[in-house]
């Protein structure tokens, strides 16, 4: 029987006790009404912030884990005006399941994620099939994951996870956007090096 102990020490457990009182504070006293788009990994907010400007109908959510750039892109938002976007810290593995309504999500943006090379660190990857489960029940039929990555073997994996889903199907090359998504910082980094980007479009389908 292994220790359980040894895993859930007291800062863990105290994080992500309140993060699960916010969330659930969040849906039952001030849900998020009709289709959203999200972010994982907003970081400071870069992407969002320019999404959300193409279209002032639609609300953008980014999900950021780490303190300081959610306060990073909180400010960003601020300074120019952004109305229709917000950014908080949460694990979207927590925030995910507990905000949002069935059908609710309308895309999702994993952009440059975490690779977490090690492979005992591979489980903290965002793209797993048991987060695909809880997507498939939150996106509607024609909702989008839209990924992108510069690290091929990674973009290889995930690959293979959406592949074996049965609710989503890869997007044909010929139906890729025609206006690109704007730049993440870390895609403009990418670009800058001259290193290929792989891109991993993917729509909920029927089962
Ligand atoms: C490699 S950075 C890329 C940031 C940004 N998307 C870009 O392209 O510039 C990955 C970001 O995802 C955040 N992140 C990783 N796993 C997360 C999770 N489970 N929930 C929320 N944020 C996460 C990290 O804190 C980090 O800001």
């Amino acid at each position: 029987m292994p220790d359980l102990s040894l895993r859930f020490d007291a800062h863990t457990e105290h994080f992500y006790s309140r993060q699960l009182a916010w969330l659930r504070d969040r849906a039952l006293n001030d849900p998020f009404v009709g289709p959203v788009s999200v972010e994982i990994g907003s970081n400071r907010g870069k992407f969002l912030r320019e999404l959300s400007g193409r279209d002032p109908e639609r609300f953008y959510i980014g999900i950021e884990w780490r303190h300081k750039f959610v306060e990073l892109a909180k400010e960003m938002f601020e300074k120019h005006g952004v109305a229709n976007a917000i950014t908080f810290r949460a694990d979207a593995n927590l925030a995910i399941p507990v905000l949002f309504d069935e059908g609710q999500l309308q895309e999702l943006f994993v952009l440059f994620p975490d690779p977490w090379w090690k492979s005992r660190h591979r489980k903290r990857r965002i793209i797993q099939p048991a987060f695909l489960d809880i997507l498939a029940t939150k996106m509607p039929l024609g909702a989008m994951i839209w990924i992108r990555t510069d690290v091929g073997t990674l973009a290889d994996d995930m690959r293979e996870i959406l592949d074996a889903h049965p609710c989503f199907e890869a997007l044909p090359f010929e139906q890729f956007p025609v206006e690109p998504f704007p730049r993440t910082n870390r895609e403009v980094t990418i670009i800058a090096k001259g290193l290929p980007i792989h891109p991993l479009y993917y729509r909920r389908v029927e089962a």
